[in-house]
């Protein structure tokens, strides 16, 4: 079960859970409804013969994947890109990621702007709707692996916080007004 809460302020280590006290959990529901952020559990051994992965991206038109690992041996200029994937920022596509080993933190904001952390493990899959502002850390296990998925050939491009006059964002915004409708 992928758990999800609200982030306290602290400027302590990124890799730490960040909980506010009390803890306050979101549930996938409530995620869904305030950033259209979508997931799935599948099994992250064998998600080939399980199904599930294929329907997903039949139905998505998901027909782009690789693997990313991430962590100080595995993953080039290592720390650099720890630093852009921390920056707040969004995308004109959709983020998706499919985790199959390791962990980490995917933050997003909530209607009134506050940060939630949602918290990734084997077999979680995470839709990021286009637009959305985001960021991503490794815990304090520091590593992940994780297929990405896309529509076509992929575009990684982070575009930095402030950049509320994008269309991606205009749309973005007036969806979650409106309230997301699953798609
Ligand atoms: C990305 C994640 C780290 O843009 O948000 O790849
Ligand atoms: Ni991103």
């Amino acid at each position: 079960m992928v758990r999800a809460w609200y982030m306290d302020s602290s400027s302590e280590d990124q890799r730490l859970e960040h909980h506010l006290s009390p803890p306050k959990f979101v549930s996938l529901d409530d995620l869904f409804a305030q950033t259209g952020v979508t997931y799935w559990k599948l099994d992250p051994k064998n998600y080939d013969s399980e199904g599930k992965l294929d329907q997903i991206k039949k139905e998505r038109g998901y027909n782009y994947m690789d693997v990313i690992q991430v962590s100080p041996e595995k993953l080039h200029n290592y720390e650099e890109k720890i630093k852009i994937f921390y920056e707040e920022h969004l995308h004109a596509d959709e983020e998706i990621r499919f985790i199959t080993e390791g962990s980490g933190y995917f933050d997003v904001r909530d209607k009134d702007d506050q940060w939630i952390r949602i918290e990734v493990t084997p077999g979680d899959l995470l839709i990021l709707p286009a637009g959305i502002y985001h960021r991503f850390t490794l815990d304090s296990k520091n590593y992940v692996k994780a297929m990405r998925l896309f529509v076509g050939e992929p575009v990684w491009t982070p575009y930095n916080r402030p950049v509320d006059d994008m269309d991606v964002r205009k749309k973005y915004m007036a969806d979650q007004k409106k309230g997301f409708v699953k798609n």
